[in-house]
């Protein structure tokens, strides 16, 4: 159980971009997104960067968006059903280190950083101390490396 009085005040806010839907909400924290794969792949039809806005939440049925944004391994998107139901962390927790020391999590997360304890379901935080958004990944390091952060690759 989480002590919330233990956790930390943010000094700044993330900056996010919201695209409203009917059922959907979908949220975007640019500064997070790592790897060009599972929002584009999945569900094209809603998540096109040729196209402004690049998010078109309701050009899909709300459980498919909400299936890919849950792919999104670094947490950059996330979903706000219009019924108010929330995503369900991973259990167990996993923790898997990518070659060049990026730590990727899926589970209950408490995150600390800049913006104070974040409740977090998908993470990739930096393992090489270079990112410029730590305690996320920014691909400053040698994980900028093509493929290292895409499990397929290794
Ligand atoms: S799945 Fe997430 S990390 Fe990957 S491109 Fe999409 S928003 Fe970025
Ligand atoms: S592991 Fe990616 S910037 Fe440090």
């Amino acid at each position: 159980m989480t002590d919330r009085t233990s956790e930390r005040a943010p000094d700044e806010t993330p900056k996010l971009k919201e695209y409203e839907g009917e059922g959907i909400t979908v949220t975007f924290e640019p500064r997070r997104c790592l790897h060009a794969a599972e929002c584009v792949h999945g569900l094209p039809e809603v998540f096109d960067l040729s196209r402004r806005p690049w998010v078109l939440p309701d050009a899909a049925e709300a459980g498919l968006v909400a299936e890919v944004v849950r792919r999104c391994p670094s947490g950059a998107l996330q979903y706000h059903p219009a019924d108010g139901s929330v995503e369900h962390p991973d259990s167990p927790t996993s923790v898997r280190r990518t070659p060049s020391g990026q730590l990727v999590m899926r589970g209950d997360l408490l995150v600390s950083g800049a913006y104070g304890d974040r409740h977090e379901t998908r993470v990739m935080l930096c393992g090489c101390g270079a990112s410029g958004n730590r305690p996320y990944c920014d691909h400053s390091g040698p994980c900028a490396e093509p493929d290292d952060d895409v499990p397929e690759a290794r």
